[in-house]
């Protein structure tokens, strides 16, 4: 039996399955008292695996508290930017995440906000609960249609491909751009056009981003490129805050450089830019991609069932490598 560090509760039964084989210490890590936390936990407690949520970051200073009998850090997401990934591997941990399981969830979830802020949902739920007095008019709450629009994908992954799917049920065109071309037999499924990144900044009705983050990918949409949008087109980001350069999103919220926003993730969560709350063109909720039941419970087994691998000396089921 080892001792295996979870960064916040997990739900059972992956919570069993991890306690039923190791001492577990449930170590909330969220913010600076939560990180002070994780640091004096692991001190000194010969800690094998750390069961990590997306709020926790494993740096340096967390795999020095922890020592050499760290073995595997099992982060529950598919993006592991919360994780320094080369450290984890100079000290001969591994690390891994869940792609897979939250796929479906996610990619519903930026349909959601596709829809939330092409038909402006948001602000017409906060007329009504305010009372504001209101009647059908031919021109009242006005949004746009999709059909027939461009739906340009930014990292066309398992998520990706999951919310182009969905975007061509509702009758647009595919456009995409990735670090690598998909299969052949994808962009014949979605119907999906390769294109330079300039094409899809300046050709996209609905931008949806779908990119790890990574020191290559931070700020890819910025002043330059929201000077290139349509101005009827939105954006969409379930992916990752720092993603999107959020001051200069909301200038071009303000400025109506583009029509709208959905956001799921933010640059400094939990923290949101004071400038995107007062603005009704921007939907805005709280880092609920693969927020259902059935997806964290799967996450955390996923995550649970790459400790109990490692542990016990069989290779990771899903590992990540830098
Ligand atoms: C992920 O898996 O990366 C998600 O952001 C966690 O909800």
């Amino acid at each position: 039996m080892s001792t295996v560090v979870v960064t916040g509760p997990i739900p059972d039964p992956p919570d069993s399955l991890l306690r039923a084989d190791h001492r577990v210490l449930e170590v909330p890590a969220t913010g600076a008292a939560g990180r002070r936390d994780l640091l004096a936990a692991l001190d000194g407690a010969e800690v094998a695996g750390i069961v990590s949520t997306v709020t926790a970051a494993v740096d340096r200073e967390v795999l020095a508290a922890a020592g050499p009998s760290l073995r595997v850090v099992a982060n529950v997401a598919v993006g592991y930017d919360n994780i320094d990934v080369d450290a984890c591997q100079e000290h001969g941990v591994l690390v891994t995440n869940t792609p897979g399981v939250l796929t479906e969830a996610t990619a519903d979830l930026a349909f959601a906000l596709v829809l939330m802020v092409t038909r402006r949902l948001g602000e017409a739920e906060r007329l009504i609960r305010c009372g504001t007095p209101w009647a059908w008019e031919m021109d009242f709450l006005l949004g746009r249609s999709l059909a027939d629009k461009t739906f340009g994908v930014l990292g066309l992954g398992g998520i990706g491909q999951a919310t182009a799917r969905r975007a061509r049920a509702f009758g647009m065109r595919v456009i995409y751009h990735s670090r690598r071309r998909a299969d052949a037999a994808i962009e014949v499924e979605l119907d999906a056009r390769y294109v330079d990144i300039d094409e899809l900044i300046t050709t996209s009705d609905v931008l949806s981003l779908h990119a790890p983050l990574t020191p290559h990918t931070h700020h890819l949409i910025g002043a330059d490129q929201f000077a290139a949008m349509k101005p009827t087109a939105y954006l969409v980001n379930t992916a990752r805050g720092p993603l999107v350069d959020e001051a200069a999103l909301v200038t071009a919220l303000r400025t109506g450089q583009i029509a709208g926003a959905g956001l799921d993730v933010y640059e400094q969560e939990p923290q949101v830019n004071t400038g995107l709350i007062g603005l009704e063109n921007a939907v805005l909720i709280p880092h609920l991609g693969s927020a259902t039941v059935e997806t964290r419970t799967a996450m955390a087994d996923l995550a649970v069932r790459n400790v109990l691998a490692v542990l016990a000396g069989d290779p990771p089921l899903t590992p990540v490598s830098s």
